[in-house]
C-alpha cells in the first residue's frame, strides 16, 4: 500500500468547480471553489460551456497550489465527481460541437415519448423511464434539431469526463454517471446496445465504463509538467455527484440514506440489489462502488430555490440575514404556499413544464413570509419523495444531510418537522462531492476495501421532529399537493 502523497478532488458542479487537497489522513489540507455560469438561451434550457469546466477546474487548482504549495506538488491520484445528465457532444478532435446540455434542461420532453417507444423494455433496464434531464432524449432533441451537430457527433461524454479527457487523453466514465445516460444496463453495469441504438447511438460513440475506485487512467506529461506533479498521476473512475456525495458520508452500505441540498435536491439510499421501480420516477441506479446500487428521488430544485428567491427579492447578498427574518415567521409562513417547481421536477412529477409559485400572497405578505414559504415549499418536496421512495419499497426512518443548503439550520429544522424524519448533520459535509471524489482516488491509489476508507463522518447536529409543527405542516403538505395538481390541469 501506498504511504505517501496526497489525493486530489475535483467536482465539476452546476453552480461552481470546487476542488479538495487531502492527505492519506482524510484531513482536507486546502479547497477551492470557483464560480460557473449557466446560459439559458430559452425558457426551460441549460447550458453550460465545457471549456469554462477546464478553466475554473485551473484556476481552482492554482487557488489549491497557493494555499498548500508542497502537498500540492506531491499530489499522486485524483478523482473527478459532477453534475450528472448532461450531454458533452464532441467531434472526432475531442472538441465541443456545441453547449452542454445540462441536467435541468427540459427541452427534450417530446422525446422521452419515442425512446420509450423504440425500446418499451427501457425504463425497467435502465432505472428510470424517460425524462427530458437525462441524457438520451437530448440526443434524440440533437437529431430533430441540430442535425448538422448530431451527424458529426464522435463522443458522448458526461461533465465531469470531460475535464478528464483534457486531463489524461482518455474517454472514460464510471458507473454512477454512466447510469444517469439512460444508456447504462444497471444490472450488468455495462452499456445497452439496444439503450443506444433506440437514441441513434452506437457503442463506439460511448466512452469506457470503469467502477469509481478503479484508475481510468494517467495525467498527460505535460499536465504533471504545469502542476510541478511527479510523472504517473493517476485518475480514478470517479462519481456522479450523487454517489460522490454517498461516498463522502460513508453511505455505502445498504440502507443508508441522505438528503443532498445543492443546487437541485436528492433523496438517495444505497441498496445492496438493482431494485428498479420506475413506475414511482424513484431512479435504481448502479452505485459507483463495485456490487452496489442505489434508489433515489431526484428533484430538480433545492438551495436553488433560495439562492433564485433572495435574488428576486433584492437580497443576493444578505441570504443569513433573511434566513434570519424567515426564522420569526411562523410555520405555515402565513398562508403563503410556494411550488419549488422553478426547473420543471423529476421526480415524482416528470413534468419538465411544472413552474414556481407562490400562493396565498397578500399586501402584509413581507420578504420573510415568502423566504418561510421558499424552505417550506422545499420541504414538502422532500416529503413527498419520502413517501414515493417507501412506495418504490425503502421506508426510512432517519437520514443524513449534506450540500450547502444544509449550513442553515433553520432550513433543516423545517424539512425534519415536514418530513417527520430525525436528521443528522456530519462534520465536513461541505465539501461535498469532492470529498468523495478524493476518497475514490485514494482507493484507486491504494486499493485498501472501500469499507476502510468510506467510513461515517462525525455526526455535528441531530434535529428532531417537533410534533406540534408536524400537524402544522401536514395541513401545508396537503395543500401543497392539491395545489399542484389543480395547477396541472389548468396550465395544460
Ligand atoms: C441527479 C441530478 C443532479 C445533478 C446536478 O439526478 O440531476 O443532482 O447531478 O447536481
Amino acid at each position: 500500500m501506498t504511504t505517501d502523497g496526497f489525493i486530489l478532488g475535483l467536482d465539476i458542479g452546476t453552480s461552481a468547480v470546487k476542488a479538495v487537497l487531502v492527505d492519506l489522513a482524510q484531513t482536507v489540507r486546502a479547497s477551492a471553489s470557483v464560480q460557473l455560469t449557466t446560459s439559458r438561451p430559452w425558457p426551460g434550457w441549460s447550458e453550460q460551456r465545457p471549456e469554462d469546466w477546464i478553466e475554473a477546474a485551473r484556476v481552482a487548482l492554482a487557488q489549491l497550489r497557493t494555499q498548500a504549495a508542497a502537498d500540492f506538488s506531491c499530489v499522486r491520484a485524483i478523482g473527478l465527481s459532477g453534475q450528472m445528465h448532461g450531454a458533452v457532444v464532441l467531434d472526432a478532435n475531442g472538441t465541443p460541437l456545441r453547449p452542454a446540455i445540462l441536467w435541468n434542461d427540459g427541452r427534450a420532453e417530446a422525446e422521452c415519448a419515442g425512446l420509450l417507444a423504440a425500446m418499451p423494455a427501457l425504463p425497467m433496464v435502465a432505472g428510470v423511464p424517460p425524462m427530458p434531464g437525462l441524457t438520451a432524449p437530448k440526443l434524440l432533441w440533437l437529431r430533430e434539431h441540430e442535425p448538422g451537430v448530431f451527424r458529426r457527433i464522435a463522443t458522448v461524454l458526461c461533465p465531469k469526463d470531460f475535464v478528464r479527457l483534457h486531463l489524461t487523453g482518455d474517454r472514460a466514465t464510471d458507473m454512477c454517471d454512466a447510469a444517469g445516460t439512460l444508456w447504462l444496463d444497471e444490472a450488468r453495469r455495462c452499456w445497452s446496445a439496444e439503450a443506444l441504438a433506440a437514441s441513434g447511438l452506437v457503442l463506439e460513440q460511448m466512452p469506457r465504463v470503469v467502477e469509481g475506485t478503479e484508475v481510468s487512467g494517467v495525467v498527460l506529461p505535460a499536465l504533471c509538467a504545469e502542476f510541478g506533479w511527479h510523472p504517473g498521476v493517476i485518475v480514478a473512475g470517479g462519481a456522479g455527484d450523487a454517489a460522490a456525495a454517498a461516498v463522502g458520508l460513508g453511505a455505502i452500505g445498504d440502507g443508508d440514506a441522505f438528503i443532498s441540498l445543492g443546487t437541485s435536491c436528492q433523496l438517495f439510499v444505497t441498496t445492496a440489489r438493482y431494485r428498479p421501480r420506475p413506475e414511482s420516477l424513484v431512479h435504481a441506479f448502479a452505485h459507483c462502488v463495485s456490487g452496489r446500487w442505489f434508489q433515489m428521488a431526484a428533484m430538480l430544485n433545492g438551495a436553488s430555490c433560495l439562492a433564485w428567491a433572495a435574488g428576486v427579492l433584492g437580497r443576493a447578498d444578505d441570504i443569513d440575514g433573511l434566513l434570519r427574518e424567515a426564522a420569526m415567521v411562523p410555520p405555515g409562513a402565513r398562508g403563503v404556499l410556494f411550488l419549488p417547481y422553478l426547473a420543471g421536477e423529476r421526480t415524482p412529477h416528470n413534468d419538465a413544464s411544472a413552474r414556481g409559485v407562490f400562493a396565498g400572497l397578500s399586501a402584509s405578505t413581507t420578504a420573510a413570509d415568502m423566504t418561510r414559504s421558499v424552505l417550506e415549499g422545499v420541504a414538502y418536496s422532500i416529503r413527498e419523495a419520502r413517501g414515493v421512495l417507501a412506495s418504490a419499497g425503502t421506508e426510512l426512518d432517519e437520514a443524513g444531510v449534506t450540500g450547502g443548503g444544509t449550513r442553515s439550520a433553520l432550513w433543516l429544522q423545517i424539512i425534519c418537522d415536514v418530513s417527520g424524519l430525525p436528521l443528522s448533520r456530519l462534520d465536513g459535509t461541505e465539501l461535498g462531492p469532492a470529498f468523495g471524489a478524493a476518497r475514490l482516488a485514494r482507493i484507486a491509489l491504494t486499493g485498501e476495501a472501500v469499507d476502510m476508507v468510506c467510513t461515517k463522518p462525525k455526526v455535528s447536529d441531530r434535529f428532531v421532529p417537533d410534533p406540534a409543527k408536524t400537524v402544522v405542516y401536514a395541513e401545508g403538505f396537503a395543500r401543497y399537493r392539491k395545489l399542484y395538481k389543480a395547477l396541472r390541469l389548468a396550465m395544460t
